[in-house]
């Protein structure tokens, strides 16, 4: 594996992707990123990628549902989602989209599909990756999700984040001893990673959780590299992420609420 560096803006280091791409097969990157909450230019690194013979795939779990992406149009070959984050679908299911061309090998083996006749599973997709009985009630959950959010359009739900995301960076660059840590990246995913001078990331998710009823994650969210690159590899970090139900009044009450627990002297040098 070749892994190419970045900047805590989310740019990435081009010179070090051509090299890397160089008699590579496949080429993975995320469309948005769960710390920083940049966005990469899929359609761009998707021409690169195809340039040099590579394969692409985009782990879209962070984007899909939050952010708009024309799959067919975008040049990439291989888009992967994630059911239960912005496709507000259940736990356990997610999904592979393959350009028409691509071959994909299933990961697991079992049953021949529609046709009994075969020793095999099939070689037409989706039959082709879908070993044993499947998952339906999570594919009902997933369909009632994307048909949400469909409704709602993912062009509304991106301009309504976008505007929140706007408002609750504006709250916290006016609270005394907080620090923004992702760039403003306001076409990107709808999320705002911060710390705080004198109390620890998971000690202010605690008191928001039980003292103000306000749900953030804090650590290194499975993404330790992006944290070096924010400098907050050694503490973690707070995240505040946004979506449809969000409102300005959540976003309002979670920065006082902030305000509150940072004016609050008994949590006060919990930095270790
Ligand atoms: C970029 C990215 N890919 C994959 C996943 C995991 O997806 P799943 O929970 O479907 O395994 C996550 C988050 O959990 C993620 O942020």
């Amino acid at each position: 594996v070749r892994r190419v560096e970045g900047d805590a803006d989310g740019r990435l280091d081009m010179e070090g992707l051509r090299r890397a791409l160089d008699g590579a097969r496949l080429f993975v990157i995320n469309a948005a990123s769960n710390v920083l909450g940049t966005r990469l230019d899929v359609e761009a690194l998707a021409a690169l990628a195809r340039d040099a013979g590579v394969i692409s795939l985009v782990d879209s779990a962070q984007a899909a549902g939050h952010l708009p992406f024309d799959t067919a149009a975008s040049g990439v070959d291989l888009v992967a989602f994630t059911g239960h984050k912005g496709m507000l679908g259940p736990h356990g299911i997610g999904g592979l989209w393959v350009r028409e061309g691509i071959g994909v090998d299933p990961l697991l083996r079992g049953g021949t599909g529609g046709n009994s006749l075969l020793p095999g599973m099939p070689d037409a997709y989706p039959d082709h990756l879908e070993a044993g009985t499947q998952n339906a009630p999570a594919m009902a959950g997933l369909l009632a999700g994307i048909e949400f959010v469909l409704d709602q359009s993912v062009e509304r739900i991106a301009t309504h984040a976008r505007a929140l995301k706007a408002r609750l960076r504006a709250g916290l660059a006016d609270v005394p001893g907080i620090r923004l840590r992702s760039p403003a990246a306001p076409d990107g995913a709808p999320i705002v990673t911060f710390t705080a001078d004198t109390v620890d990331p998971n000690t202010l998710a605690a008191r928001l959780d039980r003292q103000h009823g306000v749900l953030v994650r804090p650590g290194l969210h499975c993404a330790p590299d992006a944290h070096r690159l924010l400098g907050t590899e050694a503490t973690g970090a707070v995240r505040m992420s946004l979506g449809w139900a969000s409102t300005e009044t959540d976003v309002d009450r979670a920065v006082g609420a902030i305000r509150a627990i940072l004016a609050d002297e008994t949590v006060a040098a919990s930095i270790p």
